[in-house]
């Protein structure tokens, strides 16, 4: 996504070879015009699946899952984070380790919310190391639904997380694919045809 690369040049922050500050335009303050751009691009990518309802996990995943829920038309649903154990049965739960921070948290969604007649797409801010999306997508084998596949904003693609759903049969498609950075300088790899 042309516009969406264009922005990251001129506005993002490259604090090492592995992190990206977006917090201008995307993630602490956002710039909502973009974001609902990125949630039509995400419908035109997979609007020809019969999507039943958008997923993300809390917190920067919110606005994209948003957007693209407006998109297409459907609910969106974020799963909470929680350090402290939940109540047991009624919401799906599932660890995962945040590599960036350190720390492992409990992903949860309640199973009123997702179940065998829902038909998922997953939306994130960053895909990097794959923790989380491979915890969601778990939850939504766990829930007898099916993922038609995720989608990413920004994609770190010398993490591994790509590799790690697409070991899963997962179908990602991210609008901004890096293929390195350091200060001063950022690598796109070319638009996926789609
Ligand atoms: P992920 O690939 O499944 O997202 O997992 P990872 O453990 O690698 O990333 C941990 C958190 O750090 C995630 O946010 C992810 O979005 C964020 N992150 C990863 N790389 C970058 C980066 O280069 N820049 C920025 N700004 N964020 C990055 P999270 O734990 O889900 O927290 P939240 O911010 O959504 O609340
Ligand atoms: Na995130
Ligand atoms: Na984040």
């Amino acid at each position: 996504m042309k516009v969406l690369e264009e922005r990251i040049r001129q506005d993002g922050r490259i604090l090492s070879n592995t992190v990206l500050k977006v917090d201008s335009f995307l993630n602490h303050q956002v710039d909502t015009t973009l974001v609902l751009e990125i949630g039509r691009e995400f419908a035109r990518i997979f609007g020809g699946r019969p999507i039943t309802k958008v997923l993300t996990i809390e917190a920067s995943g919110i606005q994209f899952a948003m957007a693209a829920s407006i998109a297409l038309g459907v609910p969106f649903v974020y799963a909470k984070k929680k350090k402290a154990v939940t109540q047991e049965g009624e919401v799906y739960s599932a660890p995962v380790h945040s590599f960036t921070r350190g720390e492992s948290y409990l992903v949860s969604i309640s199973r009123q919310y997702l179940g065998p007649d829902d038909k998922v797409l997953i939306v994130d801010d960053f895909l990097a190391t794959g923790a989380a999306l491979v915890c969601l997508a778990d939850i939504v084998q766990e829930s007898g639904a099916e993922l038609l596949g995720v989608g990413c904003v920004i994609e770190k693609s010398f993490q591994e997380g790509r590799g790690l759903l697409e070991e899963r049969g997962i179908e990602v498609h991210a609008l901004a694919r890096i293929a390195s950075m350091a200060p001063g300088e950022i690598v796109f790899i070319g638009n996926e045809a789609v």
